[in-house]
């Protein structure tokens, strides 16, 4: 059985900054503070996989690829297959891709690589859900996490991002061992200006609801001292774990 990961691993943070040399700055500071990086979409359209290897030459944290793949079947096995060659721990695709873009997904990966599925984005809520869009009307976001979820698992995925909100009802409709990781992370001292996460909880809170991995960009990245602003979220995660 593999080990519980620690709270340092359950911290990964989100490296949304606007170039390579931003991104190695972060990775020397925090690299010993965090379990993971995540490369995301503004990162990566600008340095690649130049980002990703940053990862791996400055620090020992893993790498989260947030690509949120979302394409044809084809396509898509053919882009996580491609990510694998960059040794990352986590990649992201929609669920609401479908089930055969989840089955080519999962023919791609191996076991070195966990895949996540992006239930319902955090900054939704469910207003933003509406009938224009092919949304059933009255449909919640709460109700359409736990639908794609179900569809994603008889699939065959077994990790999702969610809201911290999800975290309990996902684990316990989804009748086996699943791994939740929950963004949409705000400690309880930090405010985000002209935040657009929308489906937010404290670490605490998030842990306490059974999230395995927190998501965190703002938080650290804007903090006055992201080093201390990523000890504090170890700590907090620490004690919610202890309780
Ligand atoms: O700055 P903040 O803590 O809101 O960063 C959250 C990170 O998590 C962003 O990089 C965002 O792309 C990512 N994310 C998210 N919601 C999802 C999936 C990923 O906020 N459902």
């Amino acid at each position: 059985m593999a080990a519980e990961p620690t709270p340092q691993d359950r911290l990964i943070f989100a490296l949304d900054v606007p170039d390579l040399a931003s991104a190695v700055h972060h990775i020397k500071t925090l690299g010993g503070s965090v379990g993971c990086f995540k490369v995301g979409l503004e990162l990566f359209t600008r340095a690649g996989p130049e980002a990703v290897r940053a990862v791996h030459d400055h620090s020992d944290a893993g790498v989260f690829l947030d690509l949120k793949l979302h394409d044809i079947p084809a396509t898509v096995q053919r882009a996580v297959h491609a990510a694998r060659e960059h040794k990352v721990r986590f990649l992201t695709v929609h669920c609401s891709g479908g089930e055969r873009m989840l089955e080519a997904a999962l023919k791609a990966t191996g076991p070195d690589l966990q895949l996540l599925g992006v239930t319902v984005l955090t900054s939704m809520k469910s207003n933003d859900l509406d009938p224009a869009l092919g949304y059933t009307d009255g449909l919640t976001v709460h109700e359409l996490v736990m639908d794609r979820m179900l569809m994603s698992r008889d699939v065959g995925l077994t990790g999702f991002v969610c809201s911290a909100e999800e975290v309990e009802d996902i684990k316990k409709q989804s009748g086996g061992p699943i791994l939740t990781v929950v963004p949409g992370i705000r400690p309880a001292d930090k405010t985000v200006l002209q935040d657009d996460q929308s489906r937010v909880a404290t670490p605490t809170r998030a842990i306490e609801l059974g999230a395995d991995y927190l998501v965190v960009g703002r938080p650290i990245r804007d903090a006055k001292d992201p080093k201390d602003a990523a000890a504090r979220i170890v700590d907090e995660i620490a004690h919610a774990l202890k309780a």
